[in-house]
């Protein structure tokens, strides 16, 4: 297997400097050119529902559609600072019990973690709205390069279901909210790599399984504690197409990685720890502290410490972990995906549920889908 330095260009997972020396360096881009070669494939077998599982997901995407301007309660005003207390008040306050003595956070005020609190939703749901784009523009890939019928009829709901996200997250932004950031330079790097690789599987694996999977359980922890109820009701919709998202991952490459080669499996399990590295490189906060004038490594240092920032980060693999497993790349090879998951502090998720079949648990209730309360 390759070491840490071939994959993730360092020897430690957790060394700081070379971290943060990935950095947007061109934060006025404004288009973002990516090389790519691959085959678009035509399949001639037109033979619906030969992959069952993929053509229930389909049929069940065609009904779970849902508009991103009329069906969200876009006139709800949102007192951005008043949203940030309220959440901390429920979240056990701004510093969460945390000694911050000697740290540049120390002196905060009020005003000063309010602040902060504003430029963490504006960074946040940033983030999300870049990783939207790139599901978009990996799913219309996927329709192009996958070979059998019943996936790309799937992938084009999904690329459908994209467009919407990346709308809503957009609008929220810049309605209601108080500023974008541009794109954090750890999961640019991670977008441009699965674009980048040929193998149409690996587009899969990089965003259906990979970036999709975090955004699951990233939108699921937000989702249960913000108070802000637009912004609730936004990612409860997001949430019911993701978990559709995974499954089509997860459905689509089991088979198919039951036939591959142990060295074939070698190349998607370091795909899979590079990746799972690059997102959690992307959870530190960086360009908010640039932005705020603190000192990065300092507080990047800070938060990765903080025992409740390891909680969150390890949770955003509760959903990757268990799907690697179902894929066989936590045990392929000797275990080595197994192992560096563990050096990453997230293996103890593999027994947790797959979403290879859960996407009916996150559907919206029909009371939930405003086209059809309307109708009724
Ligand atoms: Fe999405
Ligand atoms: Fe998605």
């Amino acid at each position: 297997m390759s070491t840490n330095e071939q994959i993730i260009g360092r020897a430690e997972i957790n060394d700081l400097e070379a971290i943060l020396s990935v950095s947007n360096t061109d934060v006025n881009e404004t288009i973002h050119h990516v090389e790519s070669h691959y085959d678009t494939i035509f399949t001639w077998d037109y033979e619906k529902g030969a992959r069952p599982k993929l053509n229930r997901l389909y049929e069940k995407a065609k009904t779970s559609q849902w508009n991103g301007e009329t069906d969200l309660p876009w006139d709800t005003e949102v007192d951005q600072a008043a949203v940030v207390v309220a959440n901390a008040f429920a979240s056990g306050g701004f510093t969460q019990g945390i000694d911050l003595d000697g740290t540049p956070f120390a002196k905060w005020t009020d005003k000063e973690w309010i602040e902060f609190g504003m430029e963490n939703q504006n960074w946040t749901l940033s983030q999300f709205m870049h990783g939207e784009q790139g599901a978009l523009i990996c799913t219309a890939r996927i329709v192009e390069n996958v070979p059998w019928i019943d996936a790309k009829y799937y992938a084009a709901t999904q690329v459908m279901d994209e467009a919407r996200h990346v709308e809503v997250f957009a609008k929220y932004l810049d309605t209601k909210l108080s500023g974008h950031y541009p794109i954090n330079a750890h999961l640019r790097l991670l977008l441009d790599d699965i674009i980048s690789d040929s193998r149409w599987d690996m587009t899969y694996l990089g965003m259906q399984i990979m970036v999709e999977g975090l955004a699951l359980a990233a939108f699921g922890f937000i989702h249960q504690l913000t108070t802000e109820p637009l912004l609730k009701q936004l990612l409860r919709y997001v949430m019911s197409d993701e978990a559709r998202h995974v499954a089509f991952g997860v459905l689509s490459l089991q088979d198919y990685y039951q036939e591959l080669t142990s060295a074939e499996l070698k190349d998607r399990q370091e795909f899979a720890f590079e990746a799972a590295v690059r997102m959690r490189d992307r959870f530190l906060f960086q360009e908010l502290f640039e932005r705020m004038g603190i000192p990065v490594k300092e507080a990047v240092t800070l938060v990765m410490q903080s025992p409740e920032r390891q909680a969150f980060q390890s949770l955003l693999f509760s959903k990757i972990v268990p799907n690697c497993k179902k894929l066989g790349l936590l045990d392929a090879n000797g275990g080595w995906l197994r192992k560096k998951f563990g050096e990453l502090g997230v293996i103890q998720f593999e027994d947790w549920a797959d979403t290879g079949e859960e996407y009916d648990m996150f559907a919206l209730a029909n009371g939930e889908t405003p086209a059809v309360a309307k109708s009724a």
